[in-house]
């Protein structure tokens, strides 16, 4: 009897083997029994873009990831441009976040992050309204300028004067916290400060990109398992949202008081933008605390993490590239001080994020059967994820040297910046749902990278590990350490 429960488990096992085989062409790498190929994936989870990236790479691009026998864990992986463009802009209609996107993502809520087609729309439109008066611009300019000189200067300084280490990652993410506060809610924390506070919310934002993260790289029903059982890292995710919510609330009912109250006027060029969210939302039935509340967060997760990711990168590199910071200083002594001239330091930015993209990877879900440019055929529902940080490193696209930190490939002959399609330099998304706060995130990385750029020498910390963090962000798992003198222009101040 035994024998014949056995003999029928191996030619089960065998015919699952082979239909997964038949299915699935073009695996990544062997496919084990049982484990599938999800024990080389975690081997190498602490140099997880790296690795995708050789992986990819050897198979020309594009290929499939399969989890563990029954657990439905399956992506299609591709870092092939053509490929990119087919799936984020010309067959757009066809891939979208899906619901299992948005299982995983569920605590950013139903925003312009996770939604589609009708709703995803809805919102687009609205961030629109919101980013494209020119007051908005105006009030970045202005909120970063006054953190810059009362609070960027103020640390920086403390720092040369007692001769300390400080973690530039995370004066950045405090930095950009206190303006994302400052312009979405229209307070300003002040997290950013000498004795580094401990801000709750701040560390809540960390913990919750991190443990999302930790969702893609284990089978559905272990994290499910975990969320309900309250252990590893859903345990902390839930303590993080906790936080989040009641923060995101909190702020949400005291403007509510506060409009209700002073029956103020309106004010394009100082309104935050959950006031001007609440102005125009007014009286329409989905403006709840909870829609609010998703929208509110959604510009934070856009806003935060990805210019705090993008400036920690740029600065370890220019650190690593005296050449570089020279030229940065060059222009900035030939008064280009206004963002839009600053052509040199628009290209270290942009390499900087073609080898470093703060968002590694993007997810999406096709709807129906299709066969992408590499011909690789996808089934309908067949998860898609996109490497942006493989897509960096293409040979074919970048060249030889495209390991290289190079600023000048990015400027022409004639002095300006080579427009290189978006599906290429992919950092910012490309088609439809292009990054809607591009030009806002170069104006405040550039007015933050002259100001300390111009005034102080960062040293980076002799033997600092640097290796990416196990989350949704491009971040450094250890921080940057770093030591600062001031420079000449700031000595006399
Ligand atoms: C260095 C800074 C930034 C980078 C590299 C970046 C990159 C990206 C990427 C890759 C996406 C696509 C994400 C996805 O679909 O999963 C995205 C979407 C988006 N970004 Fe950015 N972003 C940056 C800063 C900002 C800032 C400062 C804002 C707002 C003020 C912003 C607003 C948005 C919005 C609203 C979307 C959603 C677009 C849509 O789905 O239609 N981003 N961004």
């Amino acid at each position: 009897m035994l024998g014949f429960v056995g003999f029928a488990a191996f030619l089960f096992l065998l015919f699952h083997f082979h239909r997964r085989s038949r299915y699935y062409r073009n695996p990544l790498f062997p496919d084990w029994p049982l484990f599938g190929m999800l024990p080389p994936l975690l081997k190498n989870l602490w140099q997880i873009h790296d690795f995708t990236t050789q992986v990819l790479q050897r198979n020309c691009g594009t290929g499939n990831f399969l989890g563990p026998w029954f657990t439905g864990m399956h992506y299609l992986a591709t870092c092939d441009p053509m490929n990119v463009h087919h799936i984020l802009s010309k067959n757009f209609p066809n891939y979208i976040k899906g619901l299992k996107f948005r299982e995983i993502f569920e605590p950013f809520g139903d925003a312009i992050l996770t939604t589609d087609s009708d709703a995803w729309k809805y919102h687009r439109t609205l961030f629109h309204s919101l980013f494209k008066t020119k007051g908005f611009a105006l009030l970045l300019k202005k909120t970063v300028r006054k953190k810059v000189e009362k609070s960027l200067f103020l640390v920086l300084d403390h720092v040369e004067r007692e001769g300390i280490e400080v973690d530039l990652q995370a004066m950045f993410n405090r930095f950009n916290f206190d303006i994302v506060c400052s312009n979405v809610l229209g307070y300003d924390p002040q997290s950013f400060a000498i004795d580094f506070p401990k801000v709750a919310c701040e560390t809540a934002f960390t913990e919750v990109e991190e443990s999302l993260f930790l969702r893609h790289t284990v089978p559905k029903s272990i994290w499910k398992l975990q969320s309900w059982l309250q252990i590893g890292p859903e345990k902390k995710m839930t303590r993080a949202c906790e936080v989040l919510d009641r923060f995101l609330y909190e702020s949400i009912a005291t403007k509510r008081e506060n409009l209700a109250k002073d029956n103020v006027e309106k004010d394009e060029e100082n309104d935050d933008l959950l006031t001007c969210l609440m102005r125009k939302e007014e009286g329409k039935e989905h403006a709840s605390d909870k829609f609010l509340r998703d929208t509110a967060y959604n510009l934070f997760l856009a806003g935060r993490g990805t210019i705090t990711s993008a400036l920690t990168w740029f600065f370890w590199l220019v650190a690593k590239h005296s050449s570089v910071e020279e030229k940065i200083l060059q222009e900035i002594k030939q008064e280009k001080e206004e963002e839009k001239d600053q052509v040199y330091l628009h290209a270290a930015l942009c390499e900087a994020m073609r080898l470093y993209p703060p968002i590694p990877f993007e997810w999406k879900q096709a709807i129906k059967n299709d066969i992408l440019p590499s011909g690789h055929e996808v089934g309908a529902g067949t998860l898609m994820i996109l490497s942006l940080y493989a897509m960096g490193r293409c040979e074919e696209t970048w060249g030889k040297d495209c390991l290289e930190f190079k600023p000048e490939r990015w400027i022409s002959e004639r002095g300006s910046i080579v427009p290189i399609p978006s599906y290429k330099f992919i950092s910012f998304n490309s088609g439809p749902r292009t990054c809607m706060g591009k030009d806002l995130s170069f104006i405040q990385m550039k007015m933050v990278a002259s100001s300390i750029l111009r005034n102080y020498q960062i040293h980076v910390a002799e033997d600092h590990p640097i290796y990416p963090s196990f989350s949704i962000m491009l971040l450094m798992k250890y921080g940057l350490k770093v030591r600062i003198t001031k420079k000449a222009a700031r000595k006399n101040e």
